[in-house]
C-alpha cells in the first residue's frame, strides 16, 4: 500500500513510501482512495506554517473519496463497495465541535488522505452523490462544506441577497456555485481576468479585478446598490479591510481564510456603525457535509476541477497549488 509520508517539513519531503495494508477495528473502514484533492491549508501543512510542532511523520491531505475495501466488527452505517469520502474532523458528527476537535482533522494532525488506503472511523464517512467522478467528490469534504457553512449555516444566506466572492480558488468557486443555486447576486474578486471570465461563466452577475481597481470593497458597495448582504472572507490581513467597506448595514462577513497574513489593524466603526456580524468558520461537522451533499445531488452540482494530476506526481500537484494559477480544485488520481 502506498502513501505519502512526510517526515520533515516542506515540500521535498514528499516522498511516496511502501506500508502494510489496514485491518479495520471495531466500528472502523478501509477506504480504497481513488482521488484527493488540495486544499490551501494541506500546502501549509506540508511547509510546517500551519503548526511548526505538529507531530511528524504525517500523511498529508484533508479530502479525498473512494470505495470501502473493509468494515470492521459491529459496523453497521457503512458497507464494503460504498463509495463514500473521508469527514474533515472525524468524531464531529452534528451540532457544536466536540471539545479537541481540532486533533480531529484528516491530513493533520491526524494522518490524512493521500494514500492508497485510509483508515477511519465508519461514522467519519458519507456516502457520494452517484453523479460524481471520484476527482469531483474528493473536492467536497473541506472546500464544499466550508463553502456551505459559510453561506447557509453560518451566513443565513437569502434568494436575492448579494454576495461578496473573493478569488477564485477551491473554497471560493464552490461558494459562487452553491450562491448561484441559492438564487443570490454574486461579486467575485480577482487578480486574473481570465479567471474572471470563467467565473462568469459560472454566474457571477458582477467581477472585479482587483489590481485594477484598489478599493474594491468600495467598488462591490455601488454595484451592489448600497452595499452586500455577505462577504466570503479568504484574505486575511490585506483584504478584511476592504471587505468590511463593501458591507452594508446588518451585513455578514465569513471570515474562513488568512491567504494575505492572520494579523491586521482593525477599524472597528463600520463594524459597529453598520452593525455587521463577524461569522468565523472552521469547516464544518458530518451533518454539514450530508446537507452539501442534499443540495448537490438535487441540483446535480459538479465542483470545478482546474487539473488532475497523477499519484506519482503529487509533489507537482502541490507547487501548482503554490502558483495559484489554478481555478477552483486541484485534485489527485490516486488510482493506478
Ligand atoms: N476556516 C476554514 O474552515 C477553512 C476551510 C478551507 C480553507 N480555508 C482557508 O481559506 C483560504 C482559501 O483556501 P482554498 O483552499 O480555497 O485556497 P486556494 O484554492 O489556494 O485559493 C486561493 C485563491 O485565493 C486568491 N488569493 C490568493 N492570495 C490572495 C490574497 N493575498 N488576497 C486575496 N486573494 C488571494 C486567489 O484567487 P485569484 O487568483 O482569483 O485572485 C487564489 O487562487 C485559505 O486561507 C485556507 O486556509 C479555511
Amino acid at each position: 500500500m502506498k502513501s505519502y509520508r512526510i517526515d520533515r517539513f516542506g515540500l521535498a519531503a514528499l516522498e511516496q513510501s511502501e506500508g502494510s495494508e489496514f485491518e479495520p477495528g471495531p466500528g472502523q473502514v478501509v477506504v480504497g482512495v481513488e482521488a484527493v484533492s488540495l486544499n490551501y491549508r494541506d500546502l501549509l501543512m506540508v511547509r510546517g506554517e500551519y503548526n511548526p510542532r505538529l507531530r511528524l511523520p504525517l500523511v498529508p491531505c484533508s479530502d479525498g473519496a473512494g470505495t470501502i475495501l473493509r468494515v470492521g466488527e459491529g459496523v453497521e452505517d457503512a458497507e464494503v463497495g460504498q463509495r463514500v469520502a473521508g469527514c474533515f474532523a472525524q468524531g464531529w458528527l452534528g451540532g457544536e465541535p466536540p471539545a479537541g476537535v481540532h486533533a480531529l482533522t484528516l491530513g493533520g494532525p491526524r494522518d490524512g488522505m493521500l494514500a492508497e488506503e485510509v483508515l477511519l472511523e465508519s461514522a467519519g464517512v458519507v456516502p457520494l452523490p452517484a453523479h460524481l467522478s471520484p476527482g469531483e467528490a474528493a473536492c467536497l469534504p473541506c472546500a464544499g462544506v466550508t463553502a456551505w457553512s459559510a453561506l447557509h449555516k453560518g451566513g443565513g444566506l437569502r434568494s436575492g441577497e448579494w454576495v461578496l466572492i473573493q478569488g477564485t480558488g477551491g473554497v471560493s468557486t464552490f461558494a459562487l456555485q452553491l450562491a448561484k443555486l441559492a438564487g443570490a447576486r454574486i461579486i467575485v474578486t480577482s487578480r486574473s481576468e481570465a479567471k474572471l471570465e470563467r467565473a462568469r461563466a459560472l454566474g457571477a452577475d458582477e467581477t472585479i479585478l482587483i489590481p485594477a481597481t484598489p478599493r474594491w470593497g468600495k467598488a462591490a458597495r455601488e454595484l451592489s446598490e448600497g452595499g452586500v448582504h455577505l462577504v466570503v472572507e479568504v484574505g486575511g490581513a490585506e483584504t478584511w479591510g476592504e471587505s468590511l467597506s463593501a458591507c452594508r448595514t446588518g451585513a455578514r462577513v465569513a471570515v474562513i481564510g488568512v491567504l494575505s497574513g492572520r494579523e491586521a489593524k482593525i477599524d472597528f466603526a463600520p463594524v459597529l456603525m453598520r452593525q455587521l456580524r463577524l461569522q468565523g468558520v472552521f469547516v464544518g461537522s458530518r451533518a454539514d457535509f450530508m446537507a452539501l451533499n442534499a443540495a448537490v445531488e438535487a441540483y446535480e452540482l459538479r465542483p470545478l476541477v482546474d487539473r488532475t494530476f497523477a499519484f506519482g506526481a503529487a509533489r507537482e500537484a502541490f507547487e501548482a497549488l503554490e502558483r495559484a494559477e489554478h481555478q477552483g480544485k486541484l485534485v489527485i488520481d490516486v488510482r493506478p
